[in-house]
């Protein structure tokens, strides 16, 4: 599989930041071989650990779909009418869902990897918030239905573009269309394409090679009954598109030579990525060089744990300057947000976007991890924190409770039983088990 030169010399391995080179099927450094995965470098740090998260990630889809399937075709056995006709075409179109996504995923089932020590395993991790079909509906807008929303997105954007954008990169492009269109009307030198799903630039690929395929939508409010499964061919692009590239890599993890960019788009990541905003942009200016420029579009909907990390528009200016970017135009505006035309609902997001300039140089954090040292490094003592000490009180409690199921007792006769224990309110606790329970079911 052969990648351009110019392509190759931008890369560099995410650990230390030597230049790979490119042998057979896979880019190379002193002591790391990152793969090409459907001929797209895969360059996470630790690209076995992630490819097998990523396996484990399709192997939980499939076992979902699979209950879906088997609940579906229970479901069909009793229905009638034209219910029984929805839960049929329903049912037909997951077993081909399943089967379209384990076709596009095959890249990745086919790429052979070995597990690491068990320190490093659980290194390179992606959140488990982000699963393979996480902003799935994404594909759907890109390449579908979504022309109005694209224009306007690109539109957008567009006018915070600098003037000359030289050697591109787009983190987080997902289903790439923004990344794609800026590529035509803004002529970079070079564009770069990145995620860390691989569903997203697997679908990409194909489309760039070319190919078509078919993709089954299933809109969350589906607006009439032939809306409950769509399914899309999605269509190869008929022209070859010069100078633009796909990459696995984490945004966190610079995984380009140091300033290898000109022009740096955080479509819609920033308040979704899982590191506190200030570490994420220290490794953002990992990928400019002085004078080099980042433009940032989308939400700012902070999904922190802490309130403190969840930013104003005026904190995201301050820490940008404590990080060496100058915020130097800035709108905000409402747009539309999957706006399918098969679902009864859409959002009206309140969208940011501002082009910032680097104006000094900033150290890059040496190891940036989803999960906590005492996670990676089992010998680490646990930190005894308010979260986990609650944790534990629940689940003491659990365990009583379930050790006292002897399938005689009632909510009502176990709430009096542990009010009696422990000297709490039965009436109070009757509810909280009702409510238990309830989730249960
Ligand atoms: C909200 S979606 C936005 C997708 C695309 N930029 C758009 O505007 O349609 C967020 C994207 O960021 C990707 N992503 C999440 N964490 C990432 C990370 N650490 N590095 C690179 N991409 C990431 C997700 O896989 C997803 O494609």
């Amino acid at each position: 599989m052969s990648l351009p030169t110019e392509f190759v010399e931008l890369l560099r391995c995410p650990v230390e930041g030597q230049a790979l080179s490119l042998n057979g099927d896979q880019l190379s450094a002193a002591s790391t071989h990152y793969p090409l995965v459907g001929g797209i470098p895969w360059l996470l740090p630790h690209p076995r650990n992630s490819l097998l998260d990523w396996g484990a990630k399709l192997n939980h889809f499939q076992q979902v779909l699979l209950q879906e399937v088997s609940e579906l075709d229970l479901q069909l056995q009793s229905a009638k009418g034209a219910v029984h006709d929805r839960i049929e075409c329903l049912l037909a179109a997951k077993r081909d869902f399943l089967l379209e996504i384990t076709t596009l995923l095959e890249p990745l089932t086919r790429t052979q990897v070995a597990a690491e020590g068990a320190y490093n395993a659980l290194r390179d991790r992606a959140p488990t918030t982000q699963n393979l079909l996480s902003y799935e509906s994404n594909i759907y807008r890109d390449w579908q239905w979504g022309e109005e929303e694209n224009r306007l997105c690109h539109d957008f954007v567009r006018d915070f573009m600098p003037e000359d954008v030289g050697r591109f990169a787009v983190l987080g492009a997902g289903a790439c269309r923004l990344a794609l269109d800026l590529h035509q009307s803004c002529a970079p030198e070079r564009t770069v394409a990145t995620d860390i799903n691989p569903l997203f630039l697997f679908a990409v690929n194909k489309l760039l090679r070319g190919e078509s395929f078919f993709l089954t939508e299933f809109p969350l409010h589906p607006k009439l009954i032939d809306y409950v499964a769509i399914k899309h061919q999605m269509a190869g692009l008929s022209e070859r598109l010069d100078n633009f590239h796909l990459c696995f890599a984490d945004a966190a993890k610079p995984a380009f030579a140091k300033g290898a960019f000109n022009t740096v788009l955080t479509p819609w990541l920033i308040d979704i990525q899982p590191h506190a905003f200030g570490v994420f942009l220290r490794q953002l200016s990992q990928y400019l060089p002085v004078g080099g420029h980042w433009v940032n579009f989308g939400s700012l909907v902070f999904n922190q744990r802490r309130e403190s990390l969840c930013y104003s528009v005026e904190e995201v200016v301050e820490l940008a300057a404590e990080a060496g970017f100058e915020v130097e135009m800035m709108t905000q505006t409402e747009l539309p947000y999957l706006k399918s035309p098969y679902s009864a609902g859409y959002r009206m997001e309140n969208v940011w976007a501002w082009r910032a300039t680097k104006r000094e140089d900033i150290a890059a954090v040496v190891d940036v991890e989803v999960l906590p040292e005492w996670v990676l490094d089992t010998h680490k003592p646990i930190p005894l924190s308010q979260s986990l000490q609650t944790l534990g009180v629940q689940h003491q409690f659990l365990a009583r409770l379930y050790a006292a199921l002897d399938g005689k007792h009632s909510i009502h006769s176990l709430a009096e039983h542990f009010a009696r224990a422990d000297g709490s309110d039965a009436a109070e606790l009757e509810h909280l088990l009702v409510t238990y329970f309830q989730r249960q079911q």
